[in-house]
């Protein structure tokens, strides 16, 4: 692989005690070429501006698709990421409902750990901090057929970052707009997805909630997402999250926290939860929590939801189950914990002195 480092680090110039999530970027970045039909120029260089033709695929058909992971870093200086195999999986099965040609597995975690050991020092650590991990691929190819392209470029970039959100969040849920439809890409990580997002969501904010619960698109009965978070209902002592479909995105946290709570006998049941059964659970009493799950916020405690103009907030629950699986899996994330699934991998130390 070639390497190019930069010659002048910018860690100085950053107040890691005062970080904006994904506004300052480390030293370097992965990149790699799709030319020809293959993937080829797999390149560590210094972070810098990319140059693109104006009729570039992806700025004019939204061929484009990411993953969101992070590295952590333990108090002994060992830095590791969590699940980073899923996400791999996850970006193809995203790249080919996107016509975009498969990654290599290879490539991919080469460039992550000559990445991640070249800019070590970016991870701070300390319960909380970490590098979120951005690798994306998008279509590049000069011209505006209405196609998919024949040139495309991925990279990976990284940026410190603290907890995503410092406070509960009060969530709206949606009565008319769709992240998602059947037959559509909101399984996939596509760029696009997250445009289509921004217009309902500044809607919500306005009205004093941070982010939408999305429903199904037929019928806006079901609850699926909440924002860019898988959810998740406490009822009675259950604790429910909708079934995978081609709506929902197959989140790594959401999965973990499935097969933590099979693993220590916390009741969990996978089906579709719907807007009237929330509410009733609420009027009865028995909705003890909501929760968001990603990989930005870990868990995030849901406060209050709205439906239909009519606010509900949630009875302060002295015993979260959120806190105690956020505490668990971030216990496996910064090498505290036991880790029973091996979902904990350590980045090893690159060959390629810096
Ligand atoms: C729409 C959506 N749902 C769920 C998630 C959570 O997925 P993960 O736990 O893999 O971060 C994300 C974030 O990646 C997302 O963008």
């Amino acid at each position: 692989m070639e390497i190019i480092k930069s010659n002048k680090s910018r860690i100085s110039k950053v107040d890691f005690s005062n970080l904006t999530f994904g506004e300052e970027f480390t030293d370097h970045m992965f990149t790699c070429d799709y030319i020809d039909g293959k993937w080829i120029n797999p390149k560590i260089v210094p972070y810098k501006k990319l140059k693109m033709d104006p009729s570039s695929s992806v700025l004019h058909y939204g061929q484009s698709v990411f993953e969101g992971m992070k590295a952590y870093k333990d108090s002994n200086g060992e830095v590791f990421m969590f699940r980073p195999e899923e996400n791999f999986k996850r970006l193809n099965i995203s790249a080919k409902r996107l016509s975009i040609p498969e990654f290599p597995k290879k490539y991919f975690f080469e460039g992550l750990e000559i990445l991640l050991n070249f800019d070590r020092e970016w991870i701070i650590p300390g319960i909380g901090n970490s590098l979120y991990i951005r690798p994306f691929v998008f279509a590049n190819q000069a011209g505006v057929q209405a196609s998919p392209a024949n040139k495309y470029k991925f990279l990976i970039i990284c940026t410190p970052v603290k907890a995503y959100y410092s406070e509960n969040v009060n969530v709206l849920i949606s009565e008319k707009y769709s992240r998602a439809a059947n037959g559509g890409v909101g399984f996939a990580k596509a760029a696009g997805n997250y445009a289509a997002q921004f217009y309902p969501t500044s809607l919500a904010q306005k009205k004093g909630y941070e982010q939408i619960i999305w429903t199904d698109a037929n019928n806006h009965e079901y609850l699926e997402e909440a924002g860019t978070m898988n959810i998740f209902f406490r009822i009675g002592n259950n604790l429910i999250t909708a079934p995978n479909n081609d709506r929902i995105l197959d989140g790594v946290t959401r999965k973990s926290v499935i097969d933590l709570c099979r693993y220590l006998n916390i009741n969990i049941e996978i089906r579709p939860i719907s807007i009237k059964e929330l509410i009733s659970a609420h009027n009865d009493k028995s909705l003890k929590e909501i929760f968001g799950s990603g990989t930005a916020v870990v868990i995030l405690p849901i406060k209050s939801f709205n439906y239909k103009n009519i606010h509900y907030n949630l009875i302060e629950n002295k015993d979260p189950q959120s806190e105690f699986l956020k505490k668990k899996i971030m216990d496996i994330q910064y090498n505290i914990g036991e880790d029973p699934f091996n979902w904990r991998y350590k980045v090893p130390k690159s060959t390629f002195s810096k």
